[in-house]
């Protein structure tokens, strides 16, 4: 097992496939945005595969695939076969913002993807145009669905809720949740790049209150995948609320992860700087033995806490840059 300086273990691995995304969320990638890694940087399958068998063989148990948005790099299922076939590979999840799962759900589920989240802020097309940059609703709801004929269960709505912005369309969001059978998750906005720290997002441990009240929900000892959320579950079970407070109640404590971006870096916490480049060594043809010894080198360096709410304007990588 990988265990950091603070004593926590880290069983969880995001592998970001590319820093690139079809849409322009006005918390995430700037508009206009050039400086996207160039191809040549970009690990190759085999690299991946290379890095995710040595977390594996390291004790790590559960990966999930992200971006920017995971579904543009071309053939990514048949990565997801080869991982999901390695051995302790034992969760394989992924991370997309819908638009291209229409045609990609149910090879992602022959593949050996189980678990999936599906990032969406609003139900109105005009609100999701106006925080994405394009009028991608109905493609995701079409992703959706296919998302559940394909055979993909509990699949989980990621919605940010930003003030005066889609922070009204939270109760409409649960109701379609709780028709279609969806895990609904809200999340802080974290000042990550200039525009995370200029986004504006609701305090959700605030508005905790009116949520549970309204819809009638109870505290859930429910995990769900061992991330940072923390649930709420209605009285018969088939609704399940989750809250993502980086902001409002830090979870640092309890931290996990780490994250292997697509040009091969390491990144030890969304929120600070410490990294540890692995595609040098890759590159050089290191043995296994190498690369197990930089991963657990690389684990030393996890700091104990981000720093969002003291120093915001301190990390200039956002979101899609790190792996979401
Ligand atoms: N703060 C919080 N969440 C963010 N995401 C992207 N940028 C930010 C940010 N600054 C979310 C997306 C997606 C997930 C991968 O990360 O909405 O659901
Ligand atoms: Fe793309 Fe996700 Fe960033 Fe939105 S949050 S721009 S969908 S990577």
């Amino acid at each position: 097992m990988l265990s950091d300086r603070f004593g926590r273990t880290i069983d969880y691995l995001r592998v970001s496939v590319t820093d690139r995304c079809d849409l322009r969320c006005s918390y995430c990638i700037p508009k206009g945005f050039k400086g996207f890694e160039e191809p040549e940087n970009w690990l190759s399958f085999d690299e991946m595969t290379r890095v995710i068998a040595a977390f594996a063989r390291l004790g790590t148990r559960r990966f999930r695939l992200t971006g920017g948005e995971p579904l543009l790099r071309r053939g990514l299922p048949a990565l997801a076969a080869r991982l999901s076939a390695l051995p302790g590979v034992d969760d394989l999840s992924l991370t997309t913002n819908g638009t291209q799962l229409q045609h990609q759900a149910q090879a992602l589920h022959d593949a050996g993807v189980r678990r999936l989240n599906v990032s969406l802020d609003s139900l109105r097309a005009e609100c999701v145009q106006s925080i994405c940059g394009s009028d991608s609703l109905d493609k995701v709801l079409d992703g959706l669905a296919a998302a559940r004929h394909a055979g993909f269960s509990a699949i989980k709505i990621n919605m940010v809720p930003l003030l005066g912005v889609n922070d009204g369309d939270i109760e409409a969001m649960i109701a379609y949740c709780i028709e279609h059978g969806f895990i609904l998750r809200l999340i802080e906005a974290m000042p990550m790049g200039s525009t995370g720290q200029h986004a504006q997002g609701l305090d959700l441990t605030r508005k905790l209150d009116e949520l549970t009240r309204r819809f009638g929900l109870h505290a859930s000892c429910k995990t769900l995948g061992g991330g940072p959320a923390r649930y709420w579950e209605s009285r018969d079970g088939s609704f399940t609320l989750g809250l993502i407070t980086p902001m409002s109640q830090h979870f640092c404590a309890s931290c996990n992860r780490v994250r292997l971006s697509v040009d091969g870096t390491l990144y030890m916490c969304l929120g600070q700087e410490e990294r540890f480049e692995l595609r040098p060594l890759l590159r050089a043809g290191c043995s296994d033995a190498r690369l197990e010894a930089a991963i657990r080198d690389a684990i030393e360096l996890k700091p104990e806490k981000h720093d969002f709410i003291t120093q915001p304007s301190r990390v200039v990588r956002f979101m899609s840059m790190t792996g979401g």
